[in-house]
C-alpha cells in the first residue's frame, strides 16, 4: 500500500487478493482506494472497506488467515494485536519517506523459461552419477520400476505442493511457510520447515559442487589426452583418482571454487537474465549430447543387455533398503525438500498450470536418468568387465572402458561436459534458494 501513513489493514491474504499487484490507498479517501491494475477487488463480496471513525484512515478487511506481507513494498508493517478483530490480523502501515522503491520480484519470461530452469534444477549429478550407480547396486529392473513409481506417486505431488506454495506466497521457503501457517495454532513453528529447506539446499550445494568440480578436471584430462593414457590401466586411473586427485586439497578447492564461481555468476544476473538464460542454452545442449551418446551406445554390443538389465524386473532381488533408496532418490533428483522448487515457483505467474509443469519436469528428469543408465550399462556390458559396485564408477571405471571403444577420447570429454552442465543448472537452483532468502 502506498501513499498513506494512516491506513489500517484488517486484512488477511492481501497478497492473494491483489495477486502481487500494488494496492494504492490514499488517506481519508475511500473512493480513491483502488487497485493499480483492475482486479475482482471491487466486486468481490469477501472484501470490504470502511472508514475508521477514530483515526484518519480506513479499514480494509477480508476473509482469510494469511497476514499481509510487504516484502516488495517500501512500507513498514507492525502488528497491532494478535487477537484483534476476530480472525483478521490487523497491521499498521506507515510509509517511510525516502526509502527507494525495491525492485519487483523476478519472474520467468514465460512457461518455457520456468520449465527449462526447473528441469535444469532437477537434472543433475543425481541423474547422471548417482542413479546409474544405485541402479547397479540394486540390480536394475525391479529397482527402476519402484523408482518410477516413487517419482509418480510421491515426487510429483510434493513438487506440485512446493511450486504452489512458492507461487501463492511469492516468497522463498522461510517466508512461504511463515505466511501459509500464520494465524494457525502453532503456526510459527512451520517456519522451521522453511529453514530446513534453506539449510538442506545450502549443505547439498557445498558437497555437490565439489563432485561437480571433478567434471571440469576430467573434461580437461580427456581433452588433453591424459585421460586416455591413464585409462589404459585401471589401477593407474584408480590410484590417480584416489591417491593423487582426491588427496590434493588444493585441487579440490580450486575446482570447487571454479564451479561455485560459474554458479554465482549465473545467480548474480537474476532470474531472467542469468538462471533462465543459462538453462535455455544448457538444457537443450545437454539433451542433444545425451541423445548423441544414446545413439552411439545403441551401436555397441552391450546395448541389448543394458535394456534387459534396466527394464526386465526381477522382484526377487528387491530389498526394503532398495525401496527406501528409490524413495529418497526420487526426492533428491526432483530437487524436493531443498527449497529449490518452492523458490522457482515463487517466480511464476497464474497462467502456468502447476500439475502440468510438475508432470513435465518429472517426466524429463526420469527420461534423462534412464538415458544415462542406457549409456552407462551399454559401455559396461560391452567391455565385459565385472564392474565393482562403487560410487566412483563414473570417474574410475567408465574411462577405462571407453578407452577400448572407437571415438573414446571425444565421447569421454562429451560425457564430462554433459555432467558438468547438468550439475551447474542444479547448483544454480540451490544457490538461488539461499540468495532468494537473503533478498526477501
Ligand atoms: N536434483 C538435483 C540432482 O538430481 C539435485 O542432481
Amino acid at each position: 500500500i502506498l501513499g498513506s501513513d494512516q491506513a489500517w489493514c484488517r486484512t488477511a491474504d492481501l497478497l492473494d487478493l491483489t495477486r502481487g499487484r500494488i494496492l494504492e490507498l490514499q488517506r481519508n479517501h475511500l473512493d480513491t482506494l483502488r487497485l493499480l491494475s483492475r482486479s475482482d477487488f471491487a466486486t468481490n463480496p469477501r472484501y470490504q472497506i470502511e472508514k475508521d471513525p477514530e483515526r484518519s484512515g480506513c479499514f480494509f478487511s477480508a476473509r482469510g488467515s494469511v497476514p499481509f506481507q510487504a516484502a516488495d513494498h517500501p512500507v513498514i508493517w507492525r502488528r497491532r494485536s494478535r487477537r484483534d478483530a476476530g480472525f483478521f490480523t490487523p497491521v499498521r502501515t506507515r510509509v517511510r519517506k525516502g526509502i527507494p522503491k525495491t525492485e519487483p520480484r523476478g519472474q520467468w519470461s514465460g512457461r518455457l523459461g520456468f520449465i527449462l530452469a526447473a528441469t535444469g534444477s532437477a537434472i543433475g549429478l543425481g541423474n547422471l552419477w548417482k542413479f546409474p550407480y544405485i541402479t547397479h547396486e540394486n540390480d536394475g529392473g525391479a529397482f527402476v520400476l519402484v523408482y518410477i513409481a516413487m517419482v509418480a506417486l510421491v515426487g510429483v505431488p510434493i513438487m506440485m505442493a512446493e511450486i504452489l506454495m512458492g507461487r501463492r506466497t511469492q516468497q522463498s521457503p522461510v517466508g512461504a511457510f511463515k505466511t501459509m501457517a500464520a494465524g494457525k495454532p502453532g503456526g510459527q513453528a512451520w517456519q522451521g520447515v522453511g529453514w530446513l529447506g534453506v539449510l538442506a539446499g545450502f549443505t547439498i550445494m557445498y558437497n555437490y559442487s565439489v563432485v561437480a568440480g571433478w567434471t571440469i578436471h576430467f573434461t580437461w584430462l580427456a581433452l588433453t589426452g591424459q585421460l586416455s593414457e591413464l585409462a589404459t590401466d585401471a589401477s593407474a586411473l584408480g590410484s590417480y583418482f584416489g591417491d593423487e586427485f582426491l588427496a590434493s586439497g588444493s585441487q579440490q578447492i580450486f575446482y570447487h571454487v571454479l564451479f561455485m564461481g560459474l554458479t554465482t555468476g549465473a545467480v548474480f544476473f537474476g532470474v531472467k537474465g542469468g538462471i533462465e538464460r543459462v538453462a535455455k542454452v544448457l538444457m537443450p545442449l545437454l539433451f542433444v549430447i545425451l541423445l548423441v551418446m544414446v545413439l552411439w551406445s545403441s551401436t555397441t554390443a552391450g546395448f541389448g543387455e543394458a535394456i534387459h538389465f534396466l527394464f526386465e524386473p526381477d522382484f526377487s532381488t528387491l530389498t526394503m533398503g532398495a525401496i527406501l533408496e528409490a524413495l529418497g532418490h526420487a526426492c533428491f533428483t526432483l530437487s524436493l525438500g531443498m527449497g529449490a522448487m518452492l523458490t522457482y515457483g515463487s517466480y511464476i505467474g497464474r497462467d502456468i498450470s502447476i500439475p502440468r509443469a510438475a508432470l513435465q519436469i518429472s517426466f524429463l528428469d526420469t527420461l534423462i536418468a534412464l538415458m544415462a543408465c542406457v549409456i552407462m550399462f551399454s559401455i559396461i556390458n560391452t567391455s565385459g568387465i565385472e564392474v565393482a559396485k562403487s560410487a566412483t564408477i563414473l570417474f574410475t571405471t567408465i574411462p577405462t572402458v571407453l578407452v577400448k571403444l572407437p571415438g573414446a577420447g571425444l565421447i569421454n570429454a562429451l560425457f564430462y561436459v554433459l555432467i558438468g552442465f547438468a550439475a551447474l543448472t542444479s547448483t544454480i537452483s540451490l544457490l538461488e534458494v539461499v540468495s532468494s532468502y537473503a533478498i526477501d
